[in-house]
């Protein structure tokens, strides 16, 4: 583990002391969000320490030409990056001409840092001894509303303790940011008006190429001891920078305060010649309300995200705080009511993967909005891969397919596909394959294959397309084969016949026609409208079925597993526990060819097929497969951990469950991987969920139905959570001897405990 400074706490993030070298990984682990817009947690006065400065809206990017050594045919043109957007936290501080400098200060005591997950705020406080020897207390107080997405409110305290001062607070906009990651050192914004209209500052600024239009906007207040002041601050303007001057003069032991009002509006959301008017109506609503009510909203705002989506541990304070991490960093990201957005695997806490979608989306987060949120939620999230065929259909002909073949971009911001190594673009295609698998999870689950004639299936026959155009056949095997792939285990490129690949590739055809034939069936006029469409014919169909009955698979007599891929025995079989921990992560201490000789693992590969398609394999086979592949992973991506979780506890290993779910949930607050600086791993939160959900709860939709298996860590005495299902909402609670169901909702429903049918009648717990 590489560090221990979260002090553990049911609903809080807590930091106590002030240290330089973490000051990055905390900006990371006390990111705000509210789903439009979100920031690293950078200090509002002047830093010249080590800091990582990051404000982002959702949906604003840039498209950065591309940059490589050599150009490979099929390459996209640019990679698409959420960028920093305009600055609107910052506050500088001087006290008696000094300016407030954590970097500089003579001493920092009591410093202190709070993120109020269950209120949805953030805190910071310290003393600090300047080096003019004045000592202040300074307590700075932040959200980003979640009911008004568009602003976000500070409260900045200031204290001289010993002496009269002179406190200067210059709130601040600046767009004349840049990006940590720029392929070529480039300015993403262009700033277009610089205005002030009495305490009120805008700016308005448009991203270079893709063209947003973005207003940024303050206004703030000065109090002292409480009451308002009537100051008129100065005003400095620069090219692309307001700067108001509030100055003060306060007694030893008299409070200042600064509350400042700001954010965003963009033309995401409203026509361009109305940006200021709609940051002005921001600010003339909130400003008059105040920040105590607008932070009594905030709290009642989360109450209700909490009511449905919270999991409560008891008699484990770490494994609670790392579950209500995850939970909530997911719904800073993400609330699911913008079908144009999406859930990039850093969120708002870093500019790693550039903000942009990958198969996370699909393969680990669908499971938890479709339960923690109303159903149409999930939908959106569908709907957000079907509005992207046409892009990925013409993705697949730039790289040489046909007739409607799609590809799924990895990486995408608008359908196009922006990831630029080779042996990812072009090979790491199974992630078309979790597409499939999310339409089939949410018909599963809700019981709405509606989605299926409106649109699934459209997305479903551009997949087999492209894997029948992908597949070749050996005459050597007399089967059907597919080379040259990267599989979920990025640490082996470029090779054949990865299981995980062609197991997907196959179930995404027979899916395929199964749909087809259901559509055709009872819902004809939807059938005839995607045949014209298509152009699918039983000739085209025919060749599925081919390619489906002789999928080739490669297997180990030896060892009775399935192959990661064809040649994975000629390597050198080492587990992990061999290696010692100084090589480790190996992705920051050998050279990738060494990775790739070797046999570990990053990421559940067999066994993501196996966590997929559990339902296809018996017992015994997980086991086998379990044994085999878990001891050569080295869990070096986020998305590991939580797989193996739940299949740990599908097979009755809770101590092995329970340490894989430390690691998922708490993967930032511990920074396993050495790397939070670069900001959190919010997709793989999502999976941390289904840890709890699927792994302990047992949690399954077995023909229509729910069925659970609970089983509880060693050392809890009971966790709780709630499932949105079929409308209807379902409470478990899972103690060491007993489990209860609580239904909030009209009609009785019929679950599976342990394979037996219990009914729950609506407000009548039943205890099993
Ligand atoms: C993983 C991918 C994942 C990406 C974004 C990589 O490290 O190997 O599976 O899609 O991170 O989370």
């Amino acid at each position: 583990m590489n560090q221990d400074y979260i002090k553990p706490n049911n609903w809080s993030i807590l930091e106590e002391g002030f240290d330089a070298e973490r000051v990055e990984a905390s900006e990371s682990l006390f990111s705000l969000g509210n789903g439009a817009m979100g920031q690293r947690a950078n200090f509002e006065e002047y830093y010249s320490g080590d800091t990582f400065q990051g404000s982002y809206i959702a949906g604003v990017y840039y498209p950065d030409k591309t940059k490589v050594g050599w150009w490979k045919n099929g390459y996209p043109e640019y990679f698409a990056k959420v960028l920093n957007a305009p600055n609107w936290i910052g506050i500088n501080v001087f006290i008696n001409g000094e300016a407030l400098d954590l970097a500089t200060c003579k001493e920092i005591k009591d410093f202190r840092r709070e993120l109020n997950m269950k209120e949805g705020w953030y805190e910071r406080s310290f003393t600090a001894v300047m080096p003019n020897e004045l000592v202040v207390a300074v307590k700075v107080t932040r959200f980003l509303s979640l009911k008004r997405n568009e602003l976000g409110v500070i409260n900045y305290e200031v204290e001289v303790k010993n002496g009269d001062a002179t406190v200067i607070f210059e709130p601040y906009l600046d767009s004349g940011i840049t990006n940590e990651d720029a392929n070529w050192e480039e300015k993403f914004w262009e700033t277009l008006e610089v205005k002030t209209d009495g305490e009120r500052g805008f700016i308005t600024a448009k991203t270079l190429k893709t063209e947003f239009h973005a207003t940024s906007f303050m206004q703030s207040r000065l109090f002292k001891n409480g009451r308002g002041q009537s100051v008129e601050p100065t005003e400095v303007n620069f090219d692309e920078k307001i700067i108001f001057r509030y100055s003060t003069d306060v007694k030893k032991g008299e409070k200042v305060a600064l509350h400042k009002f700001g954010g965003y509006v963009t033309d995401m959301n409203h026509k361009r010649p109305d940006l200021l008017n709609a940051a002005s109506t921001v600010l003339d609503t909130s400003v008059s309300a105040g920040f105590e009510k607008l932070l009594q909203e905030q709290k009642e705002a989360w109450a209700s995200v909490w009511e449905m989506a919270d999991i409560s541990i008891e008699g484990d304070v770490k494994a609670q705080q790392g579950i209500r991490f995850n939970i909530f960093q997911l719904n800073q990201t993400y609330l699911g009511e913008d079908a144009r957005l999406n859930i990039g695997p850093k969120g708002f806490t870093g500019e790693k993967y550039g903000g942009s979608t990958y198969w996370d989306t699909e393969a680990y987060c669908i499971p938890f909005y479709m339960a923690t949120k109303d159903q149409h939620v999930a939908r959106n999230l569908l709907t957000y891969r079907y509005n992207h065929l046409d892009k990925a259909i013409e993705n697949a002909k730039k790289l040489g397919f046909s007739n409607g073949a799609a590809l799924y971009p990895m990486v995408t911001m608008n359908g196009e596909e922006s990831h630029n190594e080779w042996e990812i673009t072009f090979e790491e295609i199974h992630r078309n394959g979790a597409m499939v698998v999310a339409i089939k999870r949410y018909v599963d689950y809700t019981g709405d294959f509606s989605y299926i004639p409106e649109k699934g299936l459209e997305v479903m026959i551009a997949i087999a397309r492209f894997w029948q155009q992908r597949a070749n056949y050996s005459t050597k095997k007399d089967k059907f084969v597919i080379l040259g792939v990267t599989g979920p285990n990025e640490y082996e490129n470029n090779v054949n016949n990865n299981w995980y690949t062609n197991y997907i590739a196959k179930w995404c055809i027979d899916y395929c026609m199964a749909s087809l034939e259901k559509v055709e069936k009872e819902y004809t006029s939807d059938h005839k409208r995607i045949l014209d469409k298509t152009g699918l014919s039983d000739t085209e169909i025919g060749g599925w079925k081919e390619i489906s009955e002789k999928m080739y698979f490669p297997y180990s007599e030896e060892y009775k597993v399935f192959m990661q891929q064809d040649s994975f025995l000629d390597k050198e079989i080492i587990p992990v526990s061999e290696l010692s921990a100084s090589q480790r992560p190996i992705n920051q201490k050998w050279s990738w060819d060494r990775i790739l000789r070797s046999c570990y693992i990053k990421q559940a590969d067999v066994l993501q097929g196996f966590y997929f398609f559990e339902d296809h394999f018996s017992k015994e086979d997980l086991e086998k497969h379990f044994d085999f592949y878990e001891p050569l992973t080295v869990h070096e991506s986020s998305l590991s951990p939580c797989v193996h979780s739940i299949q740990a506890a599908a097979l009755g290993r809770m101590e092995q469950a329970y340490k894989f779910y430390l690691r998922t949930s708490r993967l930032d607050l511990d920074d396993y991987n050495n790397e939070v600086k670069e900001g959190c791993h919010i997709t793989s939160m999502a999976g941390t969920w289904m840890s709890i959900v699927e792994g302990f709860g047992g949690m399954r939709v077995v023909d229509g139905k729910l069925s659970f298996n609970p089983r509880i860590p060693d050392g809890w005495e009971s966790y709780s959570f709630k499932l949105n299902f079929r409308n209807q909402i379902l409470k478990i609670n899972v103690a060491p001897q007993k489990t209860s169901f609580t239904l909030e909702g009209n009609e009785t429903l019929e679950i599976l405990v342990k394979g037996n049918p219990v009914k729950v009648e609506p407000s009548v717990p039943v205890t099993v």
